[in-house]
């Protein structure tokens, strides 16, 4: 491969230190990094040892200072609420300053959590930045976890103050989110002082004297807030993602390496310049949220665009379309899963030829493996290149993509295209040695890794190692499997652990056994991820009862359903669970969910040598024939 890619990923390669300190010349520092990469503690590296900075300044104050106040910042846009704001850098930085004097009247100070459980408005931004300027270190919560999910983070986090709002809308229904923020606040140990909430139209919501307090008044009592120069090694936010248990992992970002990292993708791997608009149609409560609803655009001078809404049903099948022709959008990027919505009420795109859709250059996936068929849709009517990246909440930024900013590669279905600049990624066999070219093997990336990527897990450090740098010394381990071809080109095939990918959205089965089996007729249970022509990938339960339970057993599953919904919430999915007799085991115990899953597809798949009674699978095979899987065989 030769081209402007090629001669900067050899660069990344060949002086890791030199190529990371050009790239953070593009960041305004109050004190730039005496050490680039601090390799005192291997395997824990830590970038811009030294430097000083504050993320919130180089996404407001210095766009502002450079003559960009009048430029909208940020547009919402949310057909739920039928509204649409626009927001100056000037308007927001003064929103996000006030925002910032306020947590401060309640007590926050740098270093101090502040959580955020919030529905897809500006304010949900506002407070993210407010948090940064103040040097607090933010954990938001997506609005789709249930009060308990929320208590287990409030209990790690251990926030002083948490920023939430009266409801959120979902498609037509609209959620009132503090009744769950009471309950979630309720079931923690942790107590936080206060509670600050934005009230919407939609919902008033009852505010619990001397704990909570109004956003509006809160602001307007308040002081605008200086930025806090803080660490680039300081922590800028935590969040949390689904792990092999019901404890979830808290990703710790930097703020240095971060800030470099994604004002460095911003234009040469997306290829925005400052002024265009970039809409990322996620959720400020992920990864992808984060870096390129927030952070990414912003540091890059952008318009960010905050979108409340559906690609289907908010009113239709054209709502992105009328979004990218009323903002001009020039990048789109969401999951896959959001195509297959739209090409399952618009097959042959009808609603495009409705709109001026031509200022959009490129639409980026991410989230889930992009299936060859909802990518050629959208290469055939967009008639934009689609690129398919690969990424993960720990790593912050993209892996590996054809890096639209330096070359457009020849673009390879099923595959996410070659490394960026700084990961040096290989396939390793079980027990660490690399694979043949073409072979599937366990993905990693050599140490250290970029900047930007997690440092460690919020006050794990151990787990941190065990989880991540433990079974390839040397190396960080993705969690994926899959190949490098002859070309040098990544195909992620799947996940090596527990974690399930539904509509884009990382859940944990492990997490979902835990609370199936916290059912008190429940004896055993399993619970794998199954095809779905729309999300991907569906939860599936299979339950064993206890000797003498004989309640029907539509009303177990119904309990059940009902359980995973209350306790991880309804982005879960969780719809379905049969009953069945016994579950297929190894002869040392071990529940063989990977098999379950090949019948259930209708996959190839072969009989376990170490399986303790094959006639376990014929039954697992039959239920799930009844239950209208494993169609084929
Ligand atoms: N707050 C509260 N509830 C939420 C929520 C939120 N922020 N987000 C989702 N939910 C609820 C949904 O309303 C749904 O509830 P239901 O069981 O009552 O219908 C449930 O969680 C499951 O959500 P989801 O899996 O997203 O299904 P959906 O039918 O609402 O939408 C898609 C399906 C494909 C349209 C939607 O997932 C989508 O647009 N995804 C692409 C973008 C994206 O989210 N990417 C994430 C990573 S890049
Ligand atoms: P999350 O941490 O929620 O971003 O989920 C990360 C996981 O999603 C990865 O480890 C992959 O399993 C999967 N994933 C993300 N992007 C892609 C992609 N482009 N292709 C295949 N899998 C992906």
């Amino acid at each position: 491969m030769t081209g402007r890619y090629q001669s900067i990923y050899n660069q990344s390669m060949a002086d890791p230190v030199e190529f990371w300190r050009d790239a953070a010349e593009a960041i305004e520092w109050d004190r730039f990094p005496t050490t680039i990469l601090d390799e005192s503690d291997k395997p824990f590296y830590r970038w811009y040892r030294g430097g000083r900075l504050n993320i919130c300044h180089n996404a407001l104050d210095r766009h502002v200072a450079a003559g960009r106040g009048a430029q909208v910042a940020l547009i919402h846009d949310s057909p739920v609420s039928d509204s649409k704001r626009f927001i100056t850098y000037a308007e927001l930085l003064d929103q996000v300053a006030r925002l910032a004097g306020a947590l401060r009247d309640q007590g926050v100070t740098q270093g101090d959590r502040v959580i955020i459980y919030m529905p897809m408005i500006p304010e949900a931004v506002a407070a993210m930045l407010a948090c940064a300027r103040i040097g607090a270190v933010h954990s938001v919560v997506f609005g789709g976890f249930a009060p308990h999910e929320l208590a287990t983070r409030i209990n790690d986090a251990t926030p002083k103050v948490i920023m939430s709002a009266s409801c959120g809308i979902e498609g037509s229904k609209i959620l009132p989110y503090k009744p769950m923020l009471d309950a979630a606040i309720d079931q923690a140990h942790h107590k936080p002082a206060h509670c600050i909430i934005f009230q919407r139209p939609q919902a008033h919501a009852a505010l619990t004297p001397g704990r909570d307090l109004d956003w509006g008044q809160a602001m307007e009592a308040a002081r605008p807030a200086d930025c806090v120069m803080v660490e680039a090694t300081d922590p800028l936010y935590i969040l949390y993602t689904s792990g092999t248990t019901g404890q979830p992992k808290g990703v710790v970002r930097d703020t240095g390496g971060y800030a470099v990292a994604l004002k460095w993708t911003m234009e040469h791997f997306y290829g925005l310049k400052p002024g265009e608009v970039f809409w990322t149609a996620s959720d400020v409560g992920w990864v992808v949220g984060h870096s390129y609803i927030v952070y990414g655009p912003l540091l890059q001078g952008c318009t960010t665009l905050v979108y409340e809404g559906k690609p289907v049903g908010t009113p239709d099948a054209a709502a992105f379309w009328r979004v990218i022709e009323e903002h001009k959008v020039v990048t789109l990027f969401t999951a896959p899963t959001a195509f297959r919505a739209i090409k399952r009420e618009d097959p042959n795109a009808e609603l495009i030829a409705n709109h001026d859709i031509s200022t959009l250059r490129a639409l980026f996936l991410a989230g889930e493996r992009s299936d060859p068929d909802t990518l050629n849709w959208a290469e055939t009517h967009l008639k934009v290149p689609v690129i398919d990246h690969w990424w993960q909440t720990e790593t912050g930024w993209p892996i590996a993509g054809n890096p639209l900013g330096l070359d457009l590669l020849k673009v390879k279905y099923g595959s996410t295209a070659v490394p960026l600049p700084g990961w040096d990624i290989r396939v390793l066999a079980a027990d660490g040695t690399p694979v043949k070219r073409g072979d599937i093997g366990a993905i990693v990336a050599r140490l250290p890794l970029p900047p930007g990527t997690l440092p460690t897990l919020w006050n794990a450090r151990e787990r941190f190692f065990k989880s991540y740098l433990a079974d390839f010394p040397g190396y960080y381990q993705t969690s994926d499997a899959g190949f490098i071809d002859d070309d040098g080109y990544i195909f992620v095939m799947a996940r090596t652990d527990d974690i399930i990918n539904v509509a884009g959205h990382r859940l944990s089965t492990g997490a979902m056994e835990e609370v199936l089996s916290g059912h008190s007729d429940v004896a055993e249970c399993a619970v794998i991820g199954v095809a779905d022509a729309l999300k991907g990938q569906l939860p599936l339960g299979f339950i064993v009862l206890k000797r003498g339970v004989d309640r029907p057993h539509a009303e177990i599953l119904a309990e059940i359903v009902k359980k995973v919904r209350d306790e991880i919430g309804p982005v879960a999915a969780f719809k379905q669970a049969l009953v069945v007799e016994r579950l297929p085991k190894t002869r040392s115990g071990k529940i063989l969910r990977g098999t379950m899953q090949k019948i259930a597809d209708s996959e190839a798949w072969k009989m376990p040598a170490t399986i303790d009674d094959p006639a376990t699978l014929d039954e697992i095979g039959t239920a799930l024939k009844q239950a209208g899987y494993a169609k084929a065989g």
